[in-house]
């Protein structure tokens, strides 16, 4: 979440509480939770572990978890207290290095950062984006220590940005600051390369580039060509400008990336008495963008409406006359293949179209469909995932062209919402023209055809009565078994009187990670709460994971796990009870170690807490978020986002010096083992 862009009020409005008479149901009902085992043998292939979950444990006819054959892996490394300096902390036996910041030239058209904030637009846009977030890491020719860092930026501080903060002229922002903030946004693709041990970005390597919000992108899916997108720019709908607030991530099996577009309606305004449908439910502006972008048009230097572009209210005689359907070119998956600079990225509408927060596939299984998940992250929003029509070829993992692949395996396809039954069941709502809505209509009723239904997509899921969720941030799948976590980094909105089973503290101030295992037929769920978030103080009702210092937290969001298995969260931040005892951070934890007496998974307790395990905190003012690993796990590359006063060395945890202020800036930061080995066992 971007905390200055971030916009979490509830515009759920659709009365979707399924479950909030039922909680104690549910929880006298835990011991029924369990993953579908067929679909976790089917995805697992040799791995030797079972891919079931359960809450409870007394079932006798549970199937009982095989023993792994390799050694069983278990984290290396000690907890870490919590950390409030200027400086980020790692385990013992890690250094973390500061990598690719904030402004770090891409080519020779950038100049090289400067501190006091003069850097020009068309250096920003040669250069690294600001307030790093989602990212992956793409081998070349699986190497470890060469490859592209595919990398979001999500949003801006306008202060640091510019020598004096941003200014405005009678109203109107200069063209030369509104680009070059326009130049922060977006996504990059950079090239890496590890030369003496250490990390070092590629300067003018040809696959270096940026995506801003203003760079022309392809327009895919379900929406490409329609009347919703058609626009002065591209008045047959099939390419848009730019995007924007990108948070979390995803990729897919054939080498791409996938940037997610989160809280992009921030940068639209629509001054209309009344707002389109779907403009109104996500939430954009009537008073003023974000960053007043709009109020650039006009400029004498303004080229093809590039400023006028984000004032969407209608002034022309038609859609192709203006920019009315400018916003519903956003909101979308937007796919990027790092491999290959000479291809546009395309918006992938097909997905949905919301405050995308990450993209995690399934696991891809020769002959079944491909799946992503997928949050929408404000107050009371749903949880999505994408199921493609085209079955998995397994010759498809090294396509000659990747873009073309993406056509194959994201365009056509069903795209779902989750339900969460208090049994611990849950079903996928399928958004379709024939789908009943829960007042007895079709979404085709409601909304024309499958352009229609996605142009709002929370529309559509509140019709169908889906379960608001405690703001659905990123997903991840575990590479062992199949289940899916998702975390849900907190609740403001969430009253103590509409709580639900799978929501189940209101407000919701520390957050939770639930998880579920699909059915073979994508169509149902089962589903627990892997952890709550709680400070270690807590009420048994706030701890009810059995928290202590070492590991207490609130507000998980970026999150992963590694081909290992280990799952890696990362938090965002702002309750008091932690904040007053830790910056952001990173934990780690390996769920399928977390098995009862009968070899099933169980949740986070009170007698297994202590394989959950702090291994990084950020410098004050920071978010921790995205996650890569290299292929060997030798390195993990992580974000710090909006830091307040770093950095200032190298060496990530070197601390700035006291009464020294630094021009802050976001940065990666790359974490290795002293003795070169694989990070957290
Ligand atoms: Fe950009 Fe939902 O965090
Ligand atoms: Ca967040
Ligand atoms: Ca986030």
């Amino acid at each position: 979440m971007s905390r200055d862009t971030g916009d979490n009020l509830n515009r759920n409005l659709s009365g979707n509480v399924p479950m909030d008479s039922v909680l104690d149901t549910f929880l006298s009902r835990r011991s029924v939770v369990r993953g579908g085992l067929g679909a976790a043998i089917a995805m697992i292939a040799g791995t030797g572990l079972s891919g079931c979950f359960d809450s409870g444990g007394s079932d006798d006819d549970d199937p009982v978890v095989a023993p792994p054959t390799p050694a069983k892996l278990k984290l290396g490394f000690n907890s870490i207290a919590g950390s409030r300096t200027d400086a980020c902390v790692v385990a013992a036996g890690y250094s973390a290095y500061v990598l690719a910041p904030w402004g770090t030239p891409l080519n020779s058209k950038a100049n090289p950062w400067k501190a006091d904030g003069s850097n020009t637009s068309t250096d920003q846009l040669n250069a690294v984006g600001m307030h790093h977030d989602g990212m992956h890491f793409f081998p070349i020719n699986g190497s470890s220590e060469d490859g592209l860092l595919a990398i979001n930026h999500e949003y801006i501080d306008a202060d640091a940005l510019h020598p004096a903060g941003p200014t405005s002229v009678a109203g109107k922002r200069p063209a030369e600051e509104v680009r070059k903030e326009i130049n922060a946004h977006g996504a990059g693709v950079i090239r890496l390369k590890k030369v003496s041990g250490r990390w070092q970005v590629v300067d003018n390597d040809p696959l270096n580039r940026r995506f801003t919000s203003a760079t022309v992108m392809n327009l895919s899916g379900p929406l490409r060509g329609t009347n919703h997108v058609k626009t002065r720019f591209s008045i047959n709908g099939t390419q848009a400008r730019g995007t924007n607030n990108n948070c979390g991530n995803g990729y897919t099996p054939w080498g791409t990336y996938l940037t997610c577009e989160e809280n992009w309606p921030g940068i639209f305004i629509n001054k209309s008495a009344t707002l389109p449908a779907d403009q109104k439910r996500i939430g954009v502006s009537t008073s003023s963008g974000n960053y007043k972008w709009e109020t650039a048009a006009g400029d004498a230097s303004e080229v093809n409406d590039e400023f006028s572009r984000f004032n969407v209210t209608p002034s022309g005689a038609s859609a192709i006359d203006d920019y009315r359907n400018e916003a519903s070119t956003y909101g979308y998956i937007v796919e990027i293949d790092p491999y290959n600079a000479s291809t546009l990225a395309v918006k992938r509408t097909a997905l949905g179209r919301f405050r995308h927060e990450g993209c995690c596939p399934g696991l891809p299984v020769v002959g079944k469909p491909l799946v992503w998940y997928m949050g929408d992250d404000s107050n009371n929003e749903y949880l999505y995932k994408f199921v493609s029509t085209a079955v998995w070829q397994a010759a498809d993992a090294n396509p000659a062209d990747r873009i073309a692949t993406g056509n194959k395996y994201m365009d056509q396809g069903k795209l779902y919402v989750a339900r969460f039954n208090a049994d611990g069941s849950g079903v996928w709502l399928l958004l379709d023209v024939n789908t009943p809505t829960a007042s007895g209509q079709t979404l085709g009723s409601l909304y024309g055809d499958l352009a229609g239904i996605i142009l709002n997509t929370r529309g559509a899921a509140d019709a169908l009565g889906a379960t608001p969720m405690d703001r659905p941030e990123w997903t991840t799948v575990n590479p062992l078994n199949g289940d899916v976590y998702l975390t849900l980094t907190n609740n403001s909105a969430r009253t103590a009187a509409k709580v639900d089973a799978a929501n189940p503290r209101g407000p919701n101030r520390h957050g939770h990670i639930i998880r579920w295992h699909d059915s073979d037929d994508h169509n149902s769920f089962s589903w627990d709460i892997f952890v709550f978030g709680a400070n270690a103080a807590g009420t048994a009702d706030i701890n009810r994971s059995g928290l202590t210092e070492l590991n207490q937290f609130a507000s998980p969001d970026g999150m992963s796990f590694d081909s290992r298995g280990i799952l890696w969260f990362q938090t965002d931040n702002g309750e008091s009870s932690l904040t007053s005892y830790t910056n952001d951070q990173m934990l780690a934890v390996i769920p399928t170690n977390l098995v009862n007496a009968a070899g099933k998974q169980v949740p986070i307790n009170a007698q297994n807490q202590v394989d959950l395990r702090r291994f990084f905190v950020g410098p004050n003012g920071c978010e921790v978020t995205g996650i890569a690993f290299t292929p060997d796990n030798k390195s993990i590359f992580v974000n710090i986002q909006h830091p307040d006063n770093w950095p200032s060395a190298d060496l990530a945890t070197t601390a700035t010096p006291a009464g020294t202020k630094v021009r802050p800036r976001a940065s990666t930061v790359v974490i290795q083992r002293n003795d070169g080995g694989e990070i957290g066992v």
